[in-house]
């Protein structure tokens, strides 16, 4: 259970847990999931709550779903695990058999920043009867609950028995136990600021409704609990309606549906969907129209919990219902003490106006929803950033009456959601167009008229006003079109020629413009993972190379795994939370703090003057002094005895700022001011400008990529505890650099490094955002613990982690290419600016690597590149997996494609043109044999049958207009390591105990990647013992000192080193012993080395891989090795809306001898879907002042399990061999990301088949990511047009 992810959102199901609760109709117990950090705990009464820990634990046994997403290699950090198994697990409770639809549905609100959702989805497709997920299908079993698949018996057989299932029942584990229909009398509960009276029956409730008016009925809590929150609102009495039968009615007439309002939207779902199935199409056009938002709308977790009235009356202008309820004509039914009475759900009501809304002291009792009718259409539309868990950009509703064997508009109603404050109606132009027909010229006026009424403020939320505008008309063309078919169907039926239906007017849809109809379907992920098998003489014992499960695997899935914010509180233990600037660049007049201090609770506020030694540097502040250099740069540190109290007294301290100047938050601005964080950065081959003289043709681009959050799932977070002797610290913290924390705090704190010892078990994900900022957090954390004497626990909300701790670089490249008519490439010149943010950070590194990388897989004899971090007012970037290489080598690749447009060729030939084909130098002279690279290239062609699926995307594309394919490929040379050779040294400690027990400690962290898998599997094959011997306790700063940050993808190459050097110290000693007695087990081995007083404890080291770079000379060696691949993405776009579907991807990757290719895949596959949401959907908003708004799931869109590739194959390349590695293997945890990229093209290539066919110029510029706006909006057409004139000449 994680309620800390997120709090109060309910956006990323971390927290789900499974409610079980008495239906207050049926009286049937019904279970359902819920997000934990939106529901009241006072809710809860009278009923069940299962927790992941309720499910099943390695002490007892192990849930089959437990046991099947850890031995699918479903968990990598396992921060989301625990939701996950919940999310499955309650389907099952419902559908012991469920179909993959239904699985996806359950997991659709779950997200995971690891895995990229393939192996979880493959875990829960084992309980799907028409899954192939596993041989034994049908019988109940499964062949990862017998153990045949099970990774873990290589030599650590679980402790745990799994149970089999023998019937459905058997996933019934837990007790239902809740107590029996709650009495019918009030229940009140008394909290600090809050009552809660939940009342036993209706005429209590309305009772209460009229004393307390002003008191909001809470029910799902989803609208409730995050405005409480956001705005800060507090509503001092609540009155939960949960227990009253009456809002909970379901009645069917013969004219329409009339549905409690206490009914969860889960349930209106159920309702409509029975009443469709029970009902001729022509009366449930309303019906279906809901139930096709209903299928989008927020995840399963959020549907259950939400109800249809709290849904209504909240009015969001984003909400998806009350369009479609709005032009179905539903109406209110409200009831007070004084009676009831029947209210329009108008475009009045939606707008809130006084004399069509609620009185306070009504409630809405239920929704009546009126059949529609036969030559009545109801249709509805959607469009947001992502197809799942993403609330609309815009959304609408349309409904059209014509008279009766005609296609004359009797009655039309149309609205709009997601385009000014409330749901719209576009009541003016409806009422011009009736008596019209269904006609082209009623399309053309009725567009304009749309656009004249429905004028979206500049201020419309969320921004993007052209796009709005666009899908304003976009969406009524589709309905337009939708209704045509629709007519031309009834038509048919007539015996006789309908007078008003002439064909002359009744056009007929070419079949190339049909595809405007349809939607993207959510469709299951298929896929394969190939790998090579151990050789066969390899000892069964020797798991190197196997496809060991994560060693935590099955303590993700149960809840066990003891992550930093799960340390019990330790005595005395106090909160810290942080104080922001809120602006961007100013000065610091004044501070009060009296009113903060004077909070119950509140224990002190820590400034920069309680720092005794060094405070950051002096461009780095861990605390502001005087100025302030962004919004959400620390000030200062409160601290209380809860986290509350602290987040209180935040609130109450007062702040002057005086304003500096310049503030520069773009690229653009920071050039504009010469504003930049250190030098350029500059790699130059080959004569350029001879080079561009003779050339065929150039061409000059830009490129803009924007940035990233790392949105790992556990968020920052430091416990540290001062002991009472010798200011020794202990420091528990989640980060990827414990010697980092060490250091700081040292330097910080004014004590020796060696009184502090840093612990990480493991972190929730790292992505490179764990590297540098938990040394701030641990340090002013520490500062706290100091002076306070109390242990210290800080733990950032999601907000303020997105807030303070800054992401990728945001890039803008500019390049010239210089080619020849066949697509060989002569020069190339590019000019990349990043991002930096306030402070230096790991800015001046990330543009090294960013050129050193830019050339990718081309050789290109005459080459430019140069690069500049600028200096900004936002908060510093950092670094984050890729390290510059997924933004930079966009560039590269847009400058192909923009080749091949030039050139008439498609851009996989130049690509192959270009492509490094020979032993070679690269831009700074690092020999290099591309032998893998090409393997991967033609692989990857091959297994995807590229050559094929191009014609037949071309097909597709002449076929269809508003639909159009695209596909691409594209190769990848990826540097692993750091530029300098002390950065991979690495060590290791392994203790042999007397009982022959094996301690494994290394320098390398586990963040999910499966460091420590490896390394026992390394340990294993060194020592020749089976894993079950050896352990991996945690990575502290006393047991292996002086490490370096596990990142760069090189963390199991040296650290696996390392441990393989003091296995290989400790089985030397041991050898004499084993030679005297061959035939004696390890066991006896160790007895007598320890009788005869032989060290069992070696130190191993790796003194590191050889590597420099001079950039005065341009030249180096800076990079160990290099990883290959290449991935091919097919996509498909929808040109009116901008949504994309992603058909297949297939990725080869040379990983030679994978030490453990279901990690490995697992990093692949993750790091694959990471980048395709920094190039399709995660962006980041910032208002004029610079304020992060992007601040949550809600607004920050990271890929769901709906957005896998709906097939998706990764391949390791087979037999490729590295001799400078461990046991001949790969670092994967970077390169993958890159890859993403492929959709990226597959996107552009689909949008520039488009505008091909609409005449508009093929080259454009790139923009990353590729959201539905800028696709719609590339995808420019007669509606883009109108808009364009309607901005022009209103
Ligand atoms: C993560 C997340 C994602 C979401 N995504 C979407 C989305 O994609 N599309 C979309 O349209 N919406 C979305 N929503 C919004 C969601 O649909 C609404 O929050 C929800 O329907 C509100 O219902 P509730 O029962 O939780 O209301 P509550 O929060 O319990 O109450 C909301 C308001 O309604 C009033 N109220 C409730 N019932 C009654 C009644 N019977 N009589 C009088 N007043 C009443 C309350 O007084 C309160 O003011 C999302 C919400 C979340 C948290
Ligand atoms: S395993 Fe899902 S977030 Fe890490």
């Amino acid at each position: 259970l994680r309620p800390e992810a997120f709090l109060d959102r309910g956006g990323c199901g971390a927290c789900t847990v499974m409610v079980s609760k008495r239906d207050p109709t049926s009286q049937e117990i019904r279970h359902f999931s819920v997000t934990t950090c939106l529901v009241p705990i006072c809710s809860l009464y009278g009923a069940a709550v299962t927790t992941v820990e309720g499910v099943g634990s390695m002490k007892t046994r192990l849930h089959p779903v437990q046991e099947r997403i850890a031995k699918s290699h479903g968990t990598q950090c396992g921060f989301c695990t625990p939701g996950m198994v919940m999310s499955m697990y309650t389907l099952l409770r419902n559908h012991p058999q469920p179909s993959e639809e239904q699985l996806l549905e359950a997991l659709g609100g779950n997200l995971c920043r690891c895995t990229g959702y393939r192996p979880i989805l493959a875990s829960g497709k084992t309980f799907c009867l028409e899954s192939n997920g596993c041989q034994q299908k049908g019988t109940g079993k499964c062949c990862l609950d017998l153990g045949e698949n099970d990774s873990s018996s290589l030599g650590r057989k679980s402790d745990v028995s799994p149970f089999a299932l023998s019937s459905p029942q058997e996933y019934h584990l837990t007790p239902t136990r809740m107590t029996e229909n709650p009495e019918k009398r009030t229940l009140t509960f008394h909290g600090e600021r809050v009552t809660w009276i939940s009342p036993g029956t209706f005429k209590d409730l309305l009772e209460l409704k009229a004393k307390h008016p002003e008191a909001p009925l809470i029910l799902g809590n989803t609208s409730l609990g995050p405005a409480m929150r956001s705005k800060g609102c507090l509503h001092p009495i609540l009155l939960s309606p949960a227990r009253i039968s009456e809002l909970n009615v379901v009645s069917k007439t013969n004219d329409g549906l009339t549905i409690g309002a206490g009914c969860s939207l889960a349930q209106v779902k159920d309702i409509l969907a029975e009443r469709v199935s029970e009902l001729p199409e022509e009366k449930t056009q309303t019906y279906r129209a809901l139930l096709k938002h209903l299928k989008s709308l927020a995840s399963q977790q959020i549907r259950n919990m939400a109800s249809l009235g709290g849904h209504i009356i909240s009015r969001h202008s984003y909400s998806d219902l009350n369009p479609i309820l709005a032009v179905g004509n539903a109406t209110l039914n409200l009831t007070s003490e004084e009676g009831t009475r029947r209210i329009p759900l108008s475009e009045h009501f939606l707008a809130g106006l006084a004399s069509a809304d609620l009185k306070p002291e009504e409630i809405l009792e239920s929704v009546y929803i009126p059949h529609s009718q036969k030559w009545e259409f109801v249709s509805a539309f959607r469009q947001a950033q992502c197809q799942q868990n993403a609330l609309p950009d815009v959304n609408a509703g349309m409904r059209v009456l014509f008279k009766e064997g005609t296609d004359i508009i009797e009655d039309l109603s149309i609205t709009y959601g997601g385009v000014g404050a409330a749901t719209v109606s576009a009541h003016k132009s409806c009422q011009q167009l009736l008596g019209r027909q269904w006609d082209e010229l009623m399309l053309d006026e009725a567009c304009r008229r749309l656009l004249d009424e429905v004028s979206l403020p500049g201020w419309a939320p969320g921004g993007r006003v052209e796009f709005k505008r666009t899908l304003v008309v976009s969406f009524f063309f589709k309905f337009y079109l939708q209704v045509l078919q629709e007519l031309k169907k009834l038509i048919k039926p007539f015996p006789v020629p309908v007078s008003a239906l002439n064909s002359r007017r009744y056009p007929e849809i070419s079949d190339r413009f049909l595809s405007a109809l349809e939607d993207f379907p959510g469709t299951v992920p298929q896929g394969v993972q190939r790998y090579q098998s151990v050789d066969s003489h390899q000892p069964l014992q020797d798991p190197v190379g196997r496809p060991v499960m994560h060693l935590s695997g099955l303590k993700h899935a149960t809840g066990e795994a003891e992550f930093c914010d799960d340390i019990p509180m330790v005595d005395k233990e106090l909160c810290m939370a942080l104080v922001t600037s809120t602006r961007a660049y100013a000065k610091i007049i004044s501070i009060d703090l009296s009113e903060a201090l004077e909070i119950p609770g509140v224990v002190d506020v820590i400034t920069a003057k309680d720092i005794p030694g060094t405070n950051g540097t002096e461009d780095d502040k861990l605390l502001a002094v005087d100025e302030v250099l962004c919004v959400g740069q620390i000030i200062f540190a409160v601290v209380a005895e809860t986290d509350v109290q602290a987040k209180r007294a935040i609130e109450k301290i007062k702040i002057t700022y005086e304003e500096l100047e310049p503030i520069i938050f773009t690229i653009k601005d920071a050039i504009k001011h010469n504003s930049f964080l250190c030098p350029e950065k500059k790699l130059e081959q080959g004569n350029i400008e001879e080079a561009f003289e003779k050339v065929d043709q150039i061409v000059e681009g830009e490129v803009h990529v924007g940035g990233q959050e790392h949105f790992y799932m556990e968020t920052q977070r430091v416990l540290v505890i001062p002991k009472t002797e010798d200011k020794e610290l202990d420091i528990y913290v989640s980060t990827q650099d414990p010697a980092h924390v060490q250091k700081t705090v040292s330097s910080t704190l004014n004590i020796p490094i060696n009184r502090i010892t840093c612990h990480v078990k493991r972190v929730g994900g790292g992505f490179g955002g764990k590297i540098g900022r938990p040394a701030v957090f641990g340090a002013i954390a520490a500062v706290g613990a100091l002076k306070t004497g109390h242990p210290i626990r800080l733990v950032l909300d999601r907000e303020d982690d997105m807030l303070i701790t800054g992401g990728r670089h945001p890039l803008f490249g500019k390049y010239k290419v210089g080619f020849m008519n066949n697509g060989r490439i002569k020069a190339l010149d590019i000019e990349c600016f990043i991002n930096g943010g306030c402070t230096l950070d790991d800015s001046e590194l990330v543009t090294e690597f960013l050129i050193l990388k830019l050339e990718n897989a081309y050789k290109i004899r005459n080459l430019r590149f140069r690069g500049r971090a600028c200096l900004t007012n936002l908060p510093s970037n950092t670094a984050f997996r890729g390290f510059g290489f997924p933004q930079g080598t966009l560039v590269t690749e847009s400058c192909i494609t923009a080749v091949a447009a030039k050139c008439g060729l498609p851009p996989e030939k130049i690509r192959e043109k270009n492509m490094y084909r020979t032993v070679d130098k690269t831009i700074y002279k690092q020999a290099f044999n591309p032998e893998s690279l090409i393997r991967c290239w033609n692989e990857c062609l091959d297994a995807s049958s590229f050559h094929n699926r191009r014609k037949q995307v071309e097909e597709f594309n002449k076929k269809n207009y508003w639909k159009k394919r695209g596909i691409a490929v594209i190769p990848m040379k990826f540097s692993v390591g750091f530029a300098a050779t002390s950065y991979h040294q690495a060590a290791a400690l392994v203790h042999i105990y007397t009982d022959g027990s094996v301690l494994v400690t290394h320098g390398g962290n586990e963040l999910g990647q499966g460091i420590h898998t490896k390394m026992l599997q390394v340990a294993s094959r060194e020592l020749k013992i089976p894993m079950s011997h050896l352990h991996i306790c945690e990575t502290s700063t006393a047991m292996v000192p002086n490490t370096i940050a596990t990142a760069a993808s090189v963390g199991a190459d040296i650290n696996g080193k390392a441990v393989q050097n003091a296995c290989q110290i400790l089985l030397k000693r041991l050898e004499p012993i084993i030679k005297k007695n061959p035939e004696g087990t390890w066991e006896e081995w160790i007895e007598a080395a320890f009788e005869q007083r032989i060290s069992l404890s070696a130190t191993g080291y790796f003194r590191g891989y050889k590597a420099f770079m001079d950039w005065e000379k341009g030249e180096g060696d800076p990079f160990p090795y290099y990883v290959y691949g290449a991935a091919c993405s097919e996509v498909e776009i929808d040109c009116l809306t901008g949504a994309h579907k992603k058909i297949r991807t297939d990725i080869v990757m040379d990983a030679c001898c994978s030490l453990n290719p279901a990690i490995d895949i697992g990093q692949i596959e993750g790091a694959f879907i990471q980048g395709m949401g920094l190039y399709t959907t995660e962006e980041l908003k910032y208002s004029p002042e610079g304020v992060l708004y992007s601040r949550g799931p809600d607004e920050y869109k990271i890929p769901t399990i709906s957005d896998v590739p709906e097939e998706f194959n990764v391949s390791l390349l087979p037999s490729s061999q590295t001799p400078l590695t461990i046991y001949s293997s790969k670092g994967l945890g970077e390169s993958g990301m890159f890859l993403g990229s492929s959709v990226f093209f597959a996107i552009t290539d689909a949008v520039a088949a488009a505008r091909k066919e609409r005449d508009i110029a093929e080259d454009f510029t790139v923009k990353s990511p590729a959201t539905p706006e800028w696709v719609r909006m590339a995808c420019a057409d007669r509606f883009t047009e109108m808009v364009w004139n309607y901005c022009l000449f209103s």
